[in-house]
Order: C-alpha cells, then structure tokens, then sequence
C-alpha cells in the first residue's frame, strides 16, 4: 500500500491527475499493490477566495508523502509568478527536490519534427538542478538607491547578501544567480550515477564563457566530481550550442545536466523534439525526501473542462513516480501501455486523434492492466 499526495492545481490540472490516477490504480491491480490517494486543494481558486498559496499545515502535511502527484498550476486571473512561485517552486525548494528529471524520449508511433530522426535517434535523459541559480528569488527592481538584505535558506546551506546600491539610472532592476559547490555536486552526483545505469556519457551544460562565476564554479565541481567516475565519458556544451545540437544531432545525447534555467530552457526545446509539450513529463526529485511528479507543460487554461487535453506527459509521470518508488515493472508497463494506445490511435486531438482525455486514459489503463 502507497500513500501519495495529489495536487489537480489549475486549468486541465485536475482532468489529466484523474486520467493519470486511473493509470497508476490500474498498474496497481496488474503488480499488486495499492494506492491511497490524500488529494490537496491548491491552485488558483484558492488562492484567490482565500489568500492562501501554500500553508505551514500544508508543507507539514505533505512531508509524510514520499511522493506528490502534481497536475499544474497558473490562471489567468492571477499575476504572472504568484502561483508559479508561491507554489510550484516553493514546494521544489520547501522539500529540497533538488533534482528535476526530465526524459527526452521519443515513443514509438510519435511524430518529431526533426526529419529524418526516430525513437532511436530521441533517448536521453536532462537532470536540471532545481532549487539554486536564478531561480533564488533574489533579486529587485527600484530606482536609484536601495539597501536590502536578501537571503536564501535551504537545508544544505543558508546564504545572505547585503547590498547596497546606488545608481543614477531612472529605473534598475537586478537579479542575482546562486550556485554553491554542495548544490552542484549532489546534482551532478546523481546524473553521474544515471549515466552509469545507462550508456556512460554525461554532458554538461553551462555558460561558462560569460557568466564565468556561477557557470565556472559550476564546471569545476563538474571535473572534480567526473574523477569519481573514469568509465563515464564527459563533456561541456554551452547552452546555446546545445540548443543547435539538440535539433541536428540529439542521438549524441545520454544524460545532460545543466543549471536550473538553462534547464528550464532546453527542456521546453526536448519536450518539442520528443513530439510535444504533452508528451514531456518531469520528475521533482529529493531521493531522501518528498518528490513530486508532473508534466511538463502548464494549466492550458483555455483548454479547461474541455475534456481535450492529452493526459500522456501526466501519465508517464506517474511512470516516474512508480520507478520513485522502486515499482519499476508497473512503471515499464505504463510506458508501454502509453505506446499501446498511440499504436492503436487512441490519442488526443493534439496528436491527431479524435479520444477524449478520458477515453485517452482509460485506454491506457485498459492496456496496462491486459498487459498489451
Ligand atoms: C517548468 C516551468 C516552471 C519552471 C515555471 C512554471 C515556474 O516552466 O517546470 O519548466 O520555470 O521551472
Ligand atoms: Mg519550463
């Protein structure tokens, strides 16, 4: 028996959670073992009725779950970065998920635009980190002069800027990015140890030519931590090159890391190139803590009760949280059970089918549990 958390959020959140729920709860009846669903009213309306984004009680209450599963968050009616920081980020940074696993993997029966490539061509796998760089939140926007005080506090380490700034500008906005030797290494650690369960290679990414602090410290832990791992084969990519190699030569890739918003980026470009925003799913991961699961993709708010939304980037998720917690057949299944209906054409308007998100994932739990 699995305790998990749900959070629907937003927009097609809580349609594509109860597509994925389905799935996981069919997994659960094929390999024996069952789930109990605690589900948590977060989102938007909330936050609009009450004021409330994420509370104490909360953050208490979901750190007895090894797992979250996450719909989406963000509304219209809400200011751009309320939601997404005062939920979606504070829970990543609440319960240090340090790191964000994101699977760039081109399924059977799915359409890239990149000619000439396949699902051979598409299997890789970007660890972003995911609670430092210039997500911090430090950062300010004023005119002319201003002292603050501005710190970070995370389990690994605390860190506290004083500045002072003077300027004659009209207005000045900065934004500070932090990246510290422990918070690279335990992230790269983690992508060296996937690139030894896969083929060997790691590539890291960064802008080290630039922004030649944050990027270099970053590529420094990077060589130092590689001595630990002479079977793996390693190398730097700056970010924009990346981008380029991404679309010409994506078979070159096996495991990627990168900082936080190089990660954010490229993985938009790898959900694109892997068929689609909704087909890409992401794993939150703190692998001593609570992680938390989601697809890549947001609210889609227009998208809304539609019932057209594709539930596959939520339900491949739900793949990531049963390898999460250690149910790795059951997760195999449901990736092949994904295949399954693409094969079969049971898929969303989006991938050119005509199945509701409901048939969608019923369908797909169907195959998982016949086993297809
Ligand atoms: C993502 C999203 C988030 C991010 C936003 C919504 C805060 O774009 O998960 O990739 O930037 O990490
Ligand atoms: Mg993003």
């Amino acid at each position: 028996m699995y305790k998990i958390a749900s959070i629907g959020g937003d927009g097609i959140g809580p349609e594509i959670v109860a597509e994925g729920k389905k799935v996981l709860e069919a997994a659960g009846e094929k390999y024996n073992f069952d789930i109990q669903w605690t589900d948590f009213d977060i989102g938007a309306d909330r936050y609009i009725n009450s004021g409330k984004l994420v509370t104490e009680e909360e953050f208490k209450e979901l750190s007895k779950f090894k797992a979250i599963y996450f719909g989406a968050i963000g509304d219209e009616r809400v200011k751009p970065g309320i939601l997404e920081k005062g939920i979606l980020l504070s829970l990543r940074f609440h319960f240090d998920m340090y790191v964000n696993l994101r699977p760039i993997r081109l399924l059977n029966g799915v359409e890239t635009p990149l000619a000439g490539k396949g699902p051979r061509d598409i299997d890789f796998v970007v660890v972003r980190e995911n609670t430092e760089d210039f997500y911090v939140g430090i950062g300010s926007r004023f005119k002319k002069h201003q002292k603050t005080e501005l710190t970070i506090a995370r389990e690994l380490y605390s860190v506290k800027f004083g500045l002072d700034v003077e300027s004659d500008a009209e207005e000045i906005a900065y934004q500070i990015g932090v990246i510290t030797r422990e918070g690279a290494r335990r992230v790269q650690t983690y992508a060296f140890d996937l690139a030894m369960q896969r083929k060997k290679k790691l590539t890291s990414v960064d802008k080290a030519n630039v922004l030649s602090d944050v990027y270099g410290l970053w590529r420094d832990v990077f060589t130092e931590t590689a001595k630990s791992y002479p079977d793996v084969t390693t190398e730097f990519n700056f970010v924009d090159a990346i981008t380029m190699w991404f679309v010409k030569n994506p078979e070159w890739f096996d495991v990627v890391v990168t900082p936080n918003m190089f990660g954010d980026i490229i993985t938009d470009l790898g959900a694109m190139i892997q068929g689609g925003l909704g087909l890409a799913p992401g794993g939150n991961i703190n692998p001593k803590g609570t992680s938390m699961f989601e697809p890549i993709h947001g609210s889609a708010p227009k998208y809304k009760g539609m019932g057209v939304a594709n539930p596959i980037a939520t339900i491949w998720a739900g793949s990531l949280l049963l390898d999460h917690i250690g149910e790795h057949k059951a997760a195999a299944a449901v990736v092949s059970a994904i295949e399954q209906s693409i094969r079969d054409g049971v898929v969303t308007k989006d991938m050119g089918g005509s199945a509701r998100t409901t048939k969608a994932g019923s369908y797909i739990a169907d195959c998982v549990r016949k086993g297809k």
